[in-house]
């Protein structure tokens, strides 16, 4: 019997300590050797000379609709968006159509993922006003990534707005919480400012600078009063980013690749396609976002994926539907970062695989290294390829990236030492199945 099911040949490998041209082999689809692999007995080899070796990246925040609406998305054609973009693993929003609240369709969507993910899966808890008891046994449940808050209101029916609810949600349990940070208060009392039919801009006027920071203050006061750990998914503002520096004892942080990519000029460009929650703001808090993925403050970078219908994005502003599809394209825009120079691959590695990893509690992913899972994203940095709208496998059909031209892009999935997308294809079936927390095992 061979050593080695496969074994990948003088790739350049962005490992923990740095970058370092090495094989890797892969026995029973672990990691299980790392060095010179030449006259190592192999099943299978993948000459990788010339392509980036990355642990299988990690996109921490998608919304896959399901359930929901498949004409807008399903886990299925949302996986297979993800593999084909080059992502292993992505975590799953809980704002579905029923939202996932309860022990019971949290099993229901366990079972449902396998057979049909064509990545690894890790699946929220959404927290509500009814089920704030439960939520300390919720989260931890098999493959449970964290209980999400949406402290201000966005897509679907969660919410929990007030202080005290809030503080009961933090005293019931211990892992990490998710929150989408707007304040709930402003944002219902500035509403009647504005009416139908204003340019699509007012979005960012609306959800202004103070409802993201004054959302966020009260949650870090909240979290060091009751000790209680927060991450803040998709921070949109300089303030915010200032102010989660002084708190990284009980915070972390993610920024979102549009926040990182996109400014207000998509606004007249893209109409209701540049609409999400939160908005899309000035140039201003895109260059602080960027000093912060530089200088350490950002743990994740996630894409937020959001999709839904063509009609329902191009209905008059506000009363459109809030969010962009990103999960297939998160991979290639930050490639192209990277070949722009706005941060390393060792960084980018960083943001999608260790620090999610770190963030959520992952056992066994995000990370090239001896008994970990062989995930692995391959990526060909002299790749030069626009994004195109046919190439978007989520029924939605749309991607506010079209035209872009990216410097940089995934060849090769392997998942779990399967070689699960290469060129454009996806190979064999869906193969995912639940990612492993080190606090959620049942
Ligand atoms: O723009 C957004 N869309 N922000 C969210 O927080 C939710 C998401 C969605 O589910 O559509």
């Amino acid at each position: 019997m061979p050593a080695f099911d496969l074994v990948l040949r003088g790739g350049t490998c962005v490992l923990p300590w740095g970058q370092e041209t090495t094989d890797i082999g892969v026995r029973a689809g672990r990691i299980a050797a790392m060095g010179d692999l030449r006259t190592a007995d192999a099943a299978e080899t993948i000459d990788c000379t010339g392509l980036h070796v990355l642990p299988g990246l990690i996109d921490a925040h998608v919304h896959l609709r399901d359930p929901g609406d498949p004409a807008v998305e399903t886990l299925e054609s949302g996986t297979r968006a993800a593999l084909l973009g080059g992502l292993a693993a992505v975590f799953d929003m809980p704002n579905t159509a029923p939202s996932i609240t309860d022990k019971e369709r949290l099993d229901w969507k366990r079972g449902y993922l396998e057979g049909r993910a064509w990545v690894d899966v890790g699946l929220y808890v959404g927290a509500s006003k009814k089920n704030i008891a439960e939520l300390a046994s919720l989260e931890l449940q098999p493959n449970v990534c964290a209980v999400k808050v949406f402290a201000g209101s966005s897509t679907g029916d969660l919410l929990v707005e007030d202080d005290a609810s809030l503080e009961a949600v933090m005293r019931n349990g211990r892992r990490r919480i998710c929150y989408h940070s707007e304040d709930e208060y402003r944002l219902q009392e500035r509403k009647p400012l504005f009416h139908s039919g204003m340019p699509h801009r007012n979005h960012m006027v609306w959800r202004d600078v103070d409802c993201a920071l004054i959302g966020t203050q009260r949650l870090m006061t909240l979290a060091r009063k009751t000790g209680r750990p927060a991450h803040i998914l998709h921070v949109s503002t300089a303030e915010e980013l200032d102010l989660l520096k002084d708190y990284r004892d009980v915070s972390t942080v993610e920024v979102l690749l549009n926040h990182l990519t996109q400014t207000d000029e998509a606004y007249d460009r893209l109409g209701g396609y540049a609409v999400m929650n939160p908005p899309i703001r000035d140039e201003r808090h895109m260059r602080a976002a960027w000093a912060a993925v530089a200088d350490g403050t950002v743990d994740v970078v996630g894409s937020d994926h959001a999709p839904h219908s063509r009609a329902a994005k191009e209905r008059p502003w506000p009363d459109g539907a809030a969010g962009l599809t990103g999960v297939q394209t998160i991979v290639p825009l930050m490639l192209d970062h990277v070949s722009a120079g706005r941060l390393s691959l060792s960084r980018l590695v960083d943001l999608m695989c260790a620090g999610p990893a770190r963030v959520y509690g992952v056992t066994g992913k995000g990370r090239l290294a001896a008994g970990y899972d062989a995930d692995f994203t391959l990526v060909d940095m002299k790749r030069q390829r626009t994004i195109e709208e046919s190439w978007i496998v989520s029924p939605c059909g749309w991607t506010p990236f079209a035209g872009h031209r990216c410097t940089g892009w995934p060849v090769m999935t392997i998942l779990r030492g399967a070689l699960a997308m290469r060129e454009d294809e996806v190979i064999g079936s869906p193969r995912g199945t639940g990612v492993r927390f080190a606090e959620a095992r049942g």
